[in-house]
């Protein structure tokens, strides 16, 4: 166990040193680009990717994040936090001042070891939760270990899903539409479920929907079947919380370098995904461009926001 654990840490080391020593330059497609697809596994793993997504300002890329002491003292649970979108919030709310929890896929403990240890480098806690939301009790243990662990919890970000690109809706396999189900609407459920009741006066909670529950591209139905929940569950959410001063809001992000895409995708559809989903703006986004719609949400700035979807999608203009 103690040489799984070196090895995990080793790699979790060169991916940090990688990143560090990289130049931000937005989105460099590499000539094996479609070769780097990770479709047949369940989930992507950031550390085999190339470019490595962004997920922290770098000095020479993305303007540097002010960090501004916006969530001191708060506790925050984020599904889906060891990589893409998840570990940019967990490491800008280190930066504000919040204490994480991560849940993820044991499979993923290479990508937690990297949010761990960015988190850290803020001089804040991760706690490091390696259970598969699929399950109740899995969910409830999350919520437990995080209130124990930190202290309390003020903020869960709902973040975790999985997408798989199928072209036909006869494709799509009992097998993958129960996971796709269970993972992105029952760990949903069942992760806010067990967290409400911790939940106080200005706490909040945030799911991370998508802007296909509002376009519907035509070859992730099931996935769209889940996002256009996890919006609705926002909106009635908010309605019965918000008079206990508890905020519900959604991020819809746009198209997004993280490992969601190349487990999603063949290598025909990845080799030309930049291209063909690139926003309005001209490219994809990276997760740190996501981060500070999820600081804003969940700090005092969004105090009179609830029930709402922020569109963080490079300019594509949507209805709702
Ligand atoms: N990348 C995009 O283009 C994009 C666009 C719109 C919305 N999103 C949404 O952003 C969120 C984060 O995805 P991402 O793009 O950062 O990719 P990602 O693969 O980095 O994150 C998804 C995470 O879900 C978690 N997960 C999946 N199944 C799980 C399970 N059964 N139990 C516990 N954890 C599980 C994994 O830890 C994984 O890290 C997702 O909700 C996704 O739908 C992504």
């Amino acid at each position: 166990m103690e040489s799984v654990k070196n090895v995990v840490n080793a790699v979790s080391d060169a991916v940090v040193g990688q990143r560090d020593a990289k130049k931000s330059d937005g989105f460099a497609k590499p000539k094996d680009f479609a070769s780097q697809t990770q479709r047949g596994e369940v989930v992507g793993i950031e550390a085999k990717m190339n470019p490595l997504p962004e997920y922290e300002h770098q000095e020479d890329g993305y303007e540097k994040y002010h960090a501004a002491n916006k969530l001191v003292g708060k506790k925050a649970l984020i599904t889906g936090g060891d990589s893409g979108i998840g570990r940019a919030v967990a490491v800008m709310y280190a930066m504000e001042g919040a204490d994480v929890a991560i849940v993820y896929l044991p499979q993923e403990q290479v990508d937690a070891e990297v949010t761990k240890k960015q988190v850290e480098k803020y001089g804040r806690k991760c706690l490091l939760l390696p259970y598969d939301i699929q399950i109740e009790s899995n969910c409830k243990k999350a919520v437990e270990e995080t209130v124990s662990g930190l202290g309390g919890l003020n903020i869960l970000v709902n973040n975790a899903s999985v997408m798989y690109d199928t072209e036909s809706i006869t494709d799509i396999t009992t097998e993958q539409f129960d996971r796709t189900i269970k993972t992105n609407i029952y760990g949903t459920f069942w992760m806010t479920k067990y967290a409400v009741p911790h939940l106080s006066k200005g706490d909040s909670i945030i799911q991370t929907t998508s802007q296909v529950a509002y376009a519907g591209p035509p070859t992730l139905i099931d996935y769209t079947m889940t996002k256009a929940a996890m919006l609705g569950l926002t909106r009635s959410l908010s309605n019965n919380l918000i008079k206990k001063g508890i905020r519900v809001n959604s991020v819809a992000p746009g198209p997004v370098w993280t490992p969601l895409q190349p487990c999603a995708m063949s290598k025909e559809k990845l080799d030309t995904w930049h291209e063909d989903s690139k926003a309005p703006i001209g490219r994809v986004g990276q997760p740190v461009e996501l981060g500070p719609a999820y600081v804003f949400l969940a700090s005092s700035d969004g105090s009179f926001i609830s029930g709402q979807s922020i569109h963080v999608n490079g300019g594509t203009v949507l209805n709702g």
